[in-house]
């Protein structure tokens, strides 16, 4: 089985390397040596390559910068997917995409199912939904897996933000009007490729760690965990105040209710997706175990080094 992984060097795309490693032989090309926004360049690949499968971690995702960067947020959210789609259904291969929360408008508390409105408040959120509707409407076999706040103990998140704001800082002001659940790309990476070996049926589905918090909850946890595990953190999980989406204006518009029903999958898959809080841990741990085997002090475990 031959997989060509796009946006390989992303949170979500080391994950997939490890976790599709035993089902074919993954080729993940650089940035450098593929730009996913060189349309042409992209489809020589996939004739040179001829992968069976197609996954599809590369993405735009500069929520705020999206505002302004239009057209590149376009390209790679939107006609990059198409692109894949219609290269896929000639191909008789498998495309597998992912997508976000922020297609959906964030109004009410009920948790989005895959059957949700949809309403994109931002540019991102515009370009993601034009993605996915290219994808599901194509006849390519697809999958696509709309998830929310990712992060992972490598890459740009809002985890590994928190520690190093919580090394600097006595005190921080997060905001507590969001809701969602912050999902760790391991565990994405993981289920898609036991989605791929259940082999269950095509389309689009929710794909988050279980239960929801606030980014106020979340930073909360992170410094809680980080400090029992004897990080020398300047600040106090008491000390981070909450407050309101409209305290912290942002270029771009961030839904209120990011909560989406993973409950489809979990029925296809015949399992329960584990707990936001639960998950934290284990990536608090595997960022700990490798950049911090002594836990007692230093600002080294946020080095990608
Ligand atoms: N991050 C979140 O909180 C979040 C939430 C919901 C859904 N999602 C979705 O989950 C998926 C994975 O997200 P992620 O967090 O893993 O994103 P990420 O860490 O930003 O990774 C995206 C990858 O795409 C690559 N890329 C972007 N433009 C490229 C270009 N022109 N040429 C080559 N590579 C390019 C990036 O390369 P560079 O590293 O070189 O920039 C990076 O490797 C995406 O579909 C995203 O929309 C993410």
């Amino acid at each position: 089985m031959k997989i060509l992984l796009l946006g390989g060097a992303g949170q979500l795309g080391v994950e997939l390397q490890y976790a599709f490693a035993d089902i074919g032989q993954v080729y993940a090309p650089t940035r450098e040596s593929l730009d996913v926004g060189g349309l042409f360049e992209v489809s020589k690949c996939i004739d040179l390559y001829q992968p069976d499968i197609i996954l599809n971690a590369a993405a735009y995702t500069a929520v705020d910068k999206a505002e302004e960067e239009v057209d590149s947020a376009m390209l790679i959210n939107a006609s990059l997917p198409s692109l894949l789609a219609k290269k896929t259904s000639e191909r008789g291969a498998i495309l597998i995409h992912y997508s976000s929360d922020y297609v959906y408008p964030g109004t009410g508390n009920n948790p989005w199912t895959e059957e949700s409105n949809v309403g994109p408040l931002s540019v991102y959120g515009r370009s993601k939904l034009a993605g996915d509707e290219s994808v599901l409407s194509s006849h390519c076999r697809h999958w696509v897996f709309r998830t929310s706040w990712v992060y992972a103990a490598h890459g740009n998140n809002f985890m590994r933000t928190m520690l190093r704001l919580g090394l600097k800082h006595d005190s921080l002001r997060v905001v507590n009007d969001q809701i969602g659940a912050p999902t760790p790309a391991k565990l994405i990476a993981q289920v898609t490729s036991e989605a791929i070996r259940q082999q269950i049926p095509t389309g689009l589905y929710h794909l988050t760690a279980g239960g929801s918090t606030s980014w106020h909850g979340f930073a909360q946890a992170i410094f809680r965990h980080a400090i029992s595990n004897g990080i020398a953190l300047k600040i106090d999980p008491g000390n981070v105040e909450g407050i309101s989406t409209q305290d912290y204006p942002t270029p771009a518009r961030r839904p209120l209710n990011s909560r989406l029903s993973s409950q489809k999958l979990e029925t296809e898959l015949g399992l329960s997706l584990p707990a936001w809080d639960s998950q934290l841990i284990l990536t608090l741990n595997e960022l700990l175990e490798k950049k911090y085997p002594n836990a007692s002090s230093g600002s080294d475990i946020l080095s990608d080094a």
